[in-house]
């Protein structure tokens, strides 16, 4: 290697990649100045050597062979922007065990086995970097790795979807069903043909569980993650919620409760008021509540070339400057073991909507099953008359599995003729 160009191998040249690949080239004289490194792309890993890209790459570094690149000696980082679990991981290992720092954008791969790459990485004392990860463009990784080193983190919360957060923007701009505006954000191009990962929650559950690992220093999986997504989303659960003052939004909420993780992806309505609620179409933003620092807000572009590249390149630029002066990178992922708490253990507030029978004795039925399970309300009112009649709830927090067994109970009453909707409650302190 000469003394400050770093040779870089690429693994995968899409959407992310390509973006990298003109970024390098087209301002590498900013990297130079600020980071004290010339960056090259030297190798790349493609699945289709033919295919036409926008990219100042020659022809003749492309390969389709990904272990080509990892082995080469002409490689002295490699940066993988393939997507899913396999070959990327098998790539990063052997890049690791090659004595290569890495560079990632692969928050399914992390979410599953970024612990094995943590200590592959950590054993030799190099850099695994992932900051485009989670929330594209946002620099928020290296904030909680580095920057918050001293604080002790209570909460992260945030909207890490671009994807469901413009479809709940577009239910609430225009009163669409859910079907009418993923059809519109796959038409815009905001939503892919097979949306599943998105409107599921499994993308921001990957992402939550990489949060809550920083955040808390035990190792979170995206199997540990309670997860529910946007499909049920009713336009009239939309409306309801913007009458009482609130927005729905789909969350990732990773928190310390009596030192144990509760990490979670779910619809909740947020107030209006809350910073969260004026995140718009494709945005991201995450809030972080610090015991000293108190809560900080990150926002920005979640996803894109363009902005996630900027999280790869300075990822890059970091990594290129340690081996460029020498010294150990510091471990990516740390696990003090933290229990992770199950749902039904988990403490959180509620909105009930109940479709009753308008007769007097209801309210006082209802409320005591509430009583039982040791669920209080903290408001009550009726709206509509005769068939129409609803009753609506706002609970005080309470425990997910007592609320669970509430909805029991009050299914099995006469008086209760549907259970309309339940939306978790996020953020009223904020
Ligand atoms: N797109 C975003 O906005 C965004 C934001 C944040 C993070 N990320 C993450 O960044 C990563 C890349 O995303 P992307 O949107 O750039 O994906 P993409 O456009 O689908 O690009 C994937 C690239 O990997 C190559 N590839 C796939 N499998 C391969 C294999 N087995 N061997 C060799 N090459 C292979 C493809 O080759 P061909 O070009 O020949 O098909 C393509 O160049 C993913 O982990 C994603 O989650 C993306």
């Amino acid at each position: 290697m000469s003394e400050r160009v770093v040779r870089v191998g690429m693994l995968g040249c899409g959407t992310v990649g390509a973006a990298v690949a003109r970024m390098v080239q087209e301002r590498a004289e900013d990297i130079e100045r600020r980071a004290g490194v010339r960056l090259r792309i030297t190798r790349v890993a493609v699945r289709d050597v033919q295919r036409e890209r926008d990219v100042p790459i020659p022809a003749e570094a492309f390969t389709t062979d990904g272990e080509a690149v990892v082995d080469d000696p002409e490689v002295d980082v490699v940066v993988e922007l393939l997507g899913g679990v396999e070959p990327a991981r098998s790539l990063l290992l052997r890049a690791l065990a090659n004595g290569k720092p890495v560079v990632t954008a692969n928050k399914e791969l992390l979410a599953q086995a970024g612990d094995e790459l943590a200590r592959a990485a950590g054993d030799r004392g190099l850099d695994l970097a992932f900051e485009a990860a989670v929330a594209g463009g946002i620099p928020l990784i290296r904030p909680l790795r580095v920057s918050l080193v001293g604080e002790r983190i209570r909460r992260v919360m945030g909207i890490v979807n671009g994807t469901t957060n413009f479809i709940l923007t577009q239910m609430s701009d225009h009163g669409w069903s859910f079907e009418q505006a993923l059809a519109e954000a796959q038409r815009l191009g905001y939503a892919e043909a097979d949306p599943t990962a998105d409107v599921e929650g499994a993308d921001a559950a990957a992402k939550c569980a990489i949060l809550a690992s920083l955040a808390f220093d035990s190792r979170v999986r995206a199997a540990d993650v309670y997860r529910e997504g946007i499909t049920g989303i009713t336009a009239q659960d939309i409306a309801d919620a913007a009458r009482l003052g609130y927005a729905v939004k789909l969350l990732a909420i990773a928190e310390l409760q009596d030192d144990a993780i509760s990490a979670r992806v779910h619809p909740a309505m947020v107030p209006t008021t809350h910073p969260l609620a004026s995140v718009r179409d494709a945005f991201n933003a995450v809030f972080v509540e610090g015991e000293t620092v108190g809560q900080l807000m990150f926002y920005g572009r979640g996803a894109g070339g363009g902005p996630t590249a900027t999280a790869v390149v300075g990822d890059l630029a970091q990594v290129a400057r340690r081996l460029v002066d020498g010294g150990r990178a510091a471990v990516a992922f740390r696990d003090l073991g933290r229990r992770i708490r199950p749902m039904d253990d988990t403490l959180g507030q509620y909105y009930l909507n109940l479709h009753v029978e308008d007769r007097p004795g209801v309210l006082a039925e209802i409320a005591e099953r509430f009583g039982r399970s040791g669920v209080s309300i903290e408001r009550v009112w009726q709206e509509g008359h005769g068939d129409e009649a609803t009753l609506v709830f706002i609970t005080h927090r309470a425990l997910e599995g007592a609320l669970q067994k509430t909805l029991t109970d009050l299914r099995g009453l006469d008086c209760v003729r549907a259970v309309s909707s339940l939306l978790r409650v996020e953020g009223e302190e904020g």
